[in-house]
Protein backbone atom coordinates (compact mmCIF):
# COMPACT_ATOMS: atom_id res chain seq x y z
CA UNK A 1 0.00 0.00 0.00
CA UNK A 2 1.12 3.49 -1.04
CA UNK A 3 2.16 5.86 1.98
CA UNK A 4 -0.49 8.82 1.97
CA UNK A 5 1.30 12.65 2.22
CA UNK A 6 0.41 14.91 4.76
CA UNK A 7 -1.39 16.74 1.72
CA UNK A 8 -3.50 14.02 0.18
CA UNK A 9 -4.46 13.25 4.19
CA UNK A 10 -5.86 16.85 4.93
CA UNK A 11 -8.06 16.94 1.78
CA UNK A 12 -5.52 18.05 -0.67
CA UNK A 13 -6.01 22.11 -2.65
CA UNK A 14 -8.93 22.96 -0.55
CA UNK A 15 -7.50 22.56 2.90
CA UNK A 16 -4.39 24.39 1.21
CA UNK A 17 -6.61 26.89 0.18
CA UNK A 18 -8.47 27.66 3.38
CA UNK A 19 -5.35 27.45 6.00
CA UNK A 20 -3.06 29.66 3.83
CA UNK A 21 -6.33 32.23 3.29
CA UNK A 22 -7.37 32.08 6.94
CA UNK A 23 -3.01 32.44 7.92
CA UNK A 24 -2.80 35.49 6.00
CA UNK A 25 -6.09 37.27 7.11
CA UNK A 26 -4.01 36.66 10.83
CA UNK A 27 -0.83 37.95 9.56
CA UNK A 28 -2.34 41.08 7.80
CA UNK A 29 -3.77 42.11 11.20
CA UNK A 30 -0.36 41.38 13.53
CA UNK A 31 1.22 44.08 14.64
CA UNK A 32 4.55 42.32 14.45
CA UNK A 33 3.70 41.24 11.31
CA UNK A 34 2.16 44.06 9.07
CA UNK A 35 5.24 46.33 9.08
CA UNK A 36 7.32 43.70 6.71
CA UNK A 37 4.63 42.20 4.56
CA UNK A 38 3.07 44.08 1.73
CA UNK A 39 -0.65 45.91 2.42
CA UNK A 40 -1.98 43.32 -0.78
CA UNK A 41 -1.27 39.87 -0.09
CA UNK A 42 -2.24 38.05 -3.34
CA UNK A 43 1.06 36.90 -4.48
CA UNK A 44 2.48 35.98 -1.35
CA UNK A 45 -0.72 33.96 -0.74
CA UNK A 46 -0.26 32.32 -3.96
CA UNK A 47 3.16 31.22 -3.48
CA UNK A 48 2.64 30.36 0.19
CA UNK A 49 -0.01 27.95 -1.14
CA UNK A 50 2.60 26.31 -3.90
CA UNK A 51 5.20 26.34 -1.13
CA UNK A 52 3.13 24.30 1.56
CA UNK A 53 1.30 22.23 -1.25
CA UNK A 54 5.10 20.59 -1.63
CA UNK A 55 6.31 20.81 1.71
CA UNK A 56 3.64 18.57 2.88
CA UNK A 57 4.20 15.91 0.11
CA UNK A 58 1.38 17.39 -2.83
CA UNK A 59 2.86 18.28 -6.66
CA UNK A 60 5.82 20.48 -6.63
CA UNK A 61 4.40 23.34 -7.49
CA UNK A 62 6.82 26.08 -5.88
CA UNK A 63 9.43 24.23 -7.75
CA UNK A 64 8.38 23.86 -10.77
CA UNK A 65 8.06 28.01 -10.68
CA UNK A 66 10.20 29.76 -8.57
CA UNK A 67 13.64 26.95 -8.65
CA UNK A 68 15.11 25.75 -5.32
CA UNK A 69 12.59 26.98 -2.56
CA UNK A 70 16.21 28.84 -0.10
CA UNK A 71 13.11 30.15 1.79
CA UNK A 72 15.91 31.21 4.66
CA UNK A 73 17.85 33.33 1.42
CA UNK A 74 14.53 34.40 0.05
CA UNK A 75 13.78 35.84 3.95
CA UNK A 76 17.21 37.66 4.64
CA UNK A 77 15.64 40.67 3.51
CA UNK A 78 13.46 41.53 5.76
CA UNK A 79 14.32 41.34 9.75
CA UNK A 80 13.11 38.10 11.15
CA UNK A 81 13.15 38.42 14.81
CA UNK A 82 12.23 35.74 17.65
CA UNK A 83 9.08 38.43 18.06
CA UNK A 84 8.36 37.98 14.55
CA UNK A 85 9.17 34.49 14.69
CA UNK A 86 6.46 33.95 17.51
CA UNK A 87 4.18 35.97 15.72
CA UNK A 88 4.12 33.89 12.43
CA UNK A 89 3.47 30.74 14.35
CA UNK A 90 1.11 32.34 16.53
CA UNK A 91 -1.08 33.05 13.27
CA UNK A 92 -0.20 29.77 11.88
CA UNK A 93 -1.28 27.83 15.07
CA UNK A 94 -4.67 29.82 14.64
CA UNK A 95 -5.31 29.26 11.01
CA UNK A 96 -4.95 25.47 11.30
CA UNK A 97 -7.93 25.75 14.13
CA UNK A 98 -9.80 27.45 11.52
CA UNK A 99 -9.16 25.11 8.95
CA UNK A 100 -10.27 22.55 11.21
CA UNK A 101 -7.24 20.20 9.75
CA UNK A 102 -7.75 17.52 11.89
CA UNK A 103 -5.05 15.47 14.55
CA UNK A 104 -2.55 14.09 14.02
CA UNK A 105 -2.00 16.32 11.10
CA UNK A 106 -2.67 19.30 12.76
CA UNK A 107 -0.17 18.29 15.24
CA UNK A 108 2.39 17.68 13.09
CA UNK A 109 2.25 20.21 10.55
CA UNK A 110 2.73 22.56 12.91
CA UNK A 111 5.61 21.43 14.56
CA UNK A 112 7.44 20.87 11.17
CA UNK A 113 6.56 24.39 10.77
CA UNK A 114 8.08 25.68 14.18
CA UNK A 115 11.73 24.20 12.63
CA UNK A 116 11.10 25.96 9.93
CA UNK A 117 9.99 28.92 11.46
CA UNK A 118 13.23 28.68 13.44
CA UNK A 119 15.16 28.58 10.54
CA UNK A 120 14.20 31.78 9.21
CA UNK A 121 15.57 34.18 12.21
CA UNK A 122 17.99 36.43 10.80
CA UNK A 123 18.02 39.17 13.21
CA UNK A 124 18.09 39.77 17.33
CA UNK A 125 15.45 41.33 19.37
CA UNK A 126 17.27 44.47 19.93
CA UNK A 127 17.73 45.07 16.50
CA UNK A 128 14.31 45.03 15.70
C1 LIG B 1 7.54 35.27 1.97
C2 LIG B 1 7.91 36.77 6.54
C3 LIG B 1 8.42 32.22 8.03
C4 LIG B 1 7.33 30.74 3.57
C5 LIG B 1 7.63 36.07 3.09
C6 LIG B 1 7.64 37.50 3.06
C7 LIG B 1 7.75 37.92 4.33
C8 LIG B 1 7.80 36.76 5.18
C9 LIG B 1 7.81 39.36 4.82
C10 LIG B 1 7.62 38.33 1.77
C11 LIG B 1 6.39 39.05 1.48
C12 LIG B 1 6.64 39.80 0.18
O1 LIG B 1 6.67 39.15 -0.87
O2 LIG B 1 6.82 41.00 0.22
C13 LIG B 1 8.08 35.67 7.35
C14 LIG B 1 8.27 35.71 8.79
C15 LIG B 1 8.44 34.44 9.22
C16 LIG B 1 8.35 33.58 8.03
C17 LIG B 1 8.26 36.94 9.68
C18 LIG B 1 8.68 34.03 10.64
C19 LIG B 1 9.45 33.01 11.00
C20 LIG B 1 8.14 31.41 6.95
C21 LIG B 1 8.07 29.98 7.00
C22 LIG B 1 7.77 29.57 5.74
C23 LIG B 1 7.64 30.74 4.91
C24 LIG B 1 8.26 29.14 8.26
C25 LIG B 1 7.57 28.20 5.19
C26 LIG B 1 7.07 27.21 5.86
C27 LIG B 1 7.29 31.83 2.76
C28 LIG B 1 7.09 31.77 1.32
C29 LIG B 1 7.18 33.07 0.85
C30 LIG B 1 7.41 33.91 2.01
C31 LIG B 1 6.86 30.51 0.49
C32 LIG B 1 7.11 33.53 -0.61
C33 LIG B 1 8.54 33.46 -1.13
C34 LIG B 1 8.69 33.96 -2.54
O3 LIG B 1 8.67 35.19 -2.74
O4 LIG B 1 8.80 33.14 -3.44
N1 LIG B 1 7.72 35.64 4.39
N2 LIG B 1 8.13 34.37 6.93
N3 LIG B 1 7.88 31.85 5.68
N4 LIG B 1 7.47 33.13 3.13
FE1 LIG B 1 7.82 33.75 5.02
Amino acid sequence: TEAQSIYEAIGGDDAIDALVEAFYDRVSKHPDLIPIFPDDFTEVARKQKQFLTQFFGGPPLYIMEHGHPMMRKRHLRFQITPTRRNAWLACMEGALEEAKIEEPYRSAIFDRLILTANHMMNTPEEEK
